[in-house]
């Protein structure tokens, strides 16, 4: 049973552990929770991987974080996710300085944005969500399977309760664009990506986790208007939203990227710093039973395998 809750902060969830001697990489590392993911991490003492698609905003989170901790060992690479062609150099970045992965924290995300398409054609949020970090994790796949026992670390939602993935149209070529449903098809997929990666990869000791982090205040919301505001909010009053902090927010992810009590396990759903309950009724909490559907997400990998062309690693 964790001693962390829904309050729990990054540096809680860290007290307790000493990164020295590991890497750890973090995508979607130029905003809101990646940058305090990496923060954390890098004041344990690893060496973190940044992974950002916009130069610039890299740049600043960088220097930002060797501001906040002195003498760290920090890397970059530019990876956008919405295109593979830039998502292979990315990884070829990476492990150029990064042979062995102990951390893979697959953060970055959109949400709610209009109709759009990726490089390669996909819709925008299962594309850069979904597709871009599962050809990301495929190629960097060695170095994790070198830092065994290493993990993965996928951000889902709690919107994943909006849709299961539509492996029939998951491009939204066949059926009308609705970005709420897209967002939680493209989350639902990042918890069974965690599930697939744990059917093929924890018994070599790459074990895979999904993190719902909590609701956040953060750049994430730039595509949002006020009529999504209230229909996040439902019947809460706004001034009773459950909002995190930041830190309180990136702590799951800390949490299962770093905890001694998940050691050996995955394929599961966090949130608040502990294994999340089944989903019930309307509550706000909780996994959906197809979000951990092993033939889902061995038909979500076969798929995203034939959209990218190509098999995931094998080691
Ligand atoms: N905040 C919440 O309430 C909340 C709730 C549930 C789940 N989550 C999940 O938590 C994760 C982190 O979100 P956040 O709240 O920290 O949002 P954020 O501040 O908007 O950060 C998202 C990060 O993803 C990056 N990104 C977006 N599209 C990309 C692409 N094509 N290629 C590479 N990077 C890309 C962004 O880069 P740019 O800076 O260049 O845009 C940014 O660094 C997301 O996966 C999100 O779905 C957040």
């Amino acid at each position: 049973m964790s001693q962390f809750d829904h309050t729990s902060t990054t540096n809680d969830v860290i007290a307790d552990i000493n990164l020295h001697g590991k890497r750890v990489v973090v995508t979607g590392a130029s905003s809101g929770l990646g940058v305090e993911t990496a923060r954390v991490m890098a004041a344990a003492g690893a060496a973190v991987t940044l992974v950002a698609r916009d130069q610039d905003k890299l740049a600043t989170a960088l220097a930002g974080l060797q501001e906040a901790v002195p003498g760290a060992t920090f890397d970059a690479a530019i990876a956008d996710l919405a295109d593979l062609d830039s998502v292979r150099t990315g990884a070829a970045a990476i492990l150029a300085h990064a042979p062995q992965i102990d951390i893979l924290v697959n953060n970055a995300g959109i949400m709610a944005c209009p109709l759009l398409r990726t490089a390669q054609g996909f819709e925008m949020q299962f594309g850069t969500n979904h597709v871009g970090h599962f050809l990301l994790t495929s190629l960097l796949m060695p170095a994790l399977l070198q830092g065994a026992p290493a993990r993965v670390v996928n951000l889902s939602s709690a919107a994943h309760k909006f849709a299961p993935v539509n492996l029939e149209d998951p491009n939204y070529q066949q059926r009308d664009y609705q970005k709420w449903q897209s967002y939680g098809e493209s989350k639902t997929a990042n918890v069974l990506f965690s599930v697939g990666l744990e059917q093929r990869f924890g018994a070599r000791g790459v074990h895979a986790l999904a993190v719902h982090p909590g609701m956040i205040a953060t750049e994430l919301g730039r595509h949002m208007d006020q009529a999504d505001f209230e229909m996040i909010a439902g019947d809460t009053d706004p001034a009773d939203m459950p909002y995190k902090s930041i830190p309180a927010g990136a702590a799951t992810s800390v949490w299962a990227a770093t905890s001694p009590e998940l050691a050996g396990r995955g394929g599961l759903y966090l949130e608040d710093c502990h294994i999340a309950e089944p989903a019930a009724g309307d509550s706000r909490g909780g996994v959906e039973s197809y979000a951990l559907d092993a033939q889902a997400a061995d038909q979500l990998w076969s798929l995203t395998e034939e959209l990218i062309g190509e098999a995931f690693a094998t080691g």
